[in-house]
């Protein structure tokens, strides 16, 4: 079992969030999960540019930086801690580069069947949005989410319980492939709604509707 966290501060390891992140990961590792950490700011993560080869061709882009390595690892692994600061409301562009990048796992619901968590630090410690976002970005790529925690930067110290409880739930979840009944629900419905996307356009798509009749949902 392996929990990839993508942490997106630029403070990498002195930061807010990466400190309640690491009560997360010390979790999942008391309950035998291997974990690896990605500082995004240690990355290269460009815009995307729209050009739909990573819809054409399967994780085909023409841009050269690093969001291969990330994304591949992202499919590797059983559980992503997404931990992010709060920028203007959101995750940082950062992490919402990261995620533009990852168009065909939306399509494609590449995360089906994985978990993932969400990690957010702000001045405010109004963060529910931002968890929000990322269980919308979550279900949008067909994972479950297992939950998260969030603080203000000045009282993470009381949240590390919040934190570890965390990384247990979701090594938990991993393990007895836990059913979230609501959120099965909405990725259904974001897949019979991709189904029809991605038929309609077979023909630029067309690594992507392959895709889809190799997993037996377009037949
Ligand atoms: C560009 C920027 C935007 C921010 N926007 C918000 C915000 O909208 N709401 C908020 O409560 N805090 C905001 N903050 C404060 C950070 O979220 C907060 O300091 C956070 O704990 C930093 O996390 P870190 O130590 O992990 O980098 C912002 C900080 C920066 C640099």
């Amino acid at each position: 079992m392996k929990v990839l966290l993508i942490s997106s501060s630029p403070h990498k390891e002195k930061s807010k969030t990466f400190f309640l992140a690491k009560e997360v990961l010390r979790a999942l590792e008391q309950e035998g999960v291997d974990t690896e950490v990605i500082h995004l700011d240690d990355h290269r993560i460009f815009f995307c540019k729209h050009c739909e080869e990573c819809h054409k061709k399967i994780l085909h882009c023409r841009i050269t930086d690093d969001v291969h390595i990330i994304l591949k690892k992202m499919l590797e692994c059983d559980g992503i801690i997404l931990a992010t600061p709060n920028y203007i409301y959101q995750v940082t562009a950062s992490m919402k580069a990261l995620f533009e990048r990852s168009a065909s796992f939306i399509h494609c619901k590449r995360l089906m069947g994985k978990y993932i968590a969400g990690v957010v630090s702000s001045g405010s410690g109004q963060d529910q949005d931002v968890l929000d976002y990322i269980k919308l970005y979550a279900n949008a790529c067909g994972a479950q989410y297992s939950g998260g925690v969030s603080s203000a930067a000045y009282s993470v110290e009381q949240k590390k319980d919040q934190a570890f409880e965390s990384g247990r739930q979701l090594a938990l979840d991993i393990k007895e492939k836990k059913a979230y009944p609501q959120q099965l629900e909405l990725i259904e419905k974001g897949k019979q709604h991709f189904r029809k996307i991605v038929e309609l356009r077979k023909k630029d798509w067309e690594e992507e509707y392959q895709y889809w009749q190799k997993m037996g949902w377009i037949v």
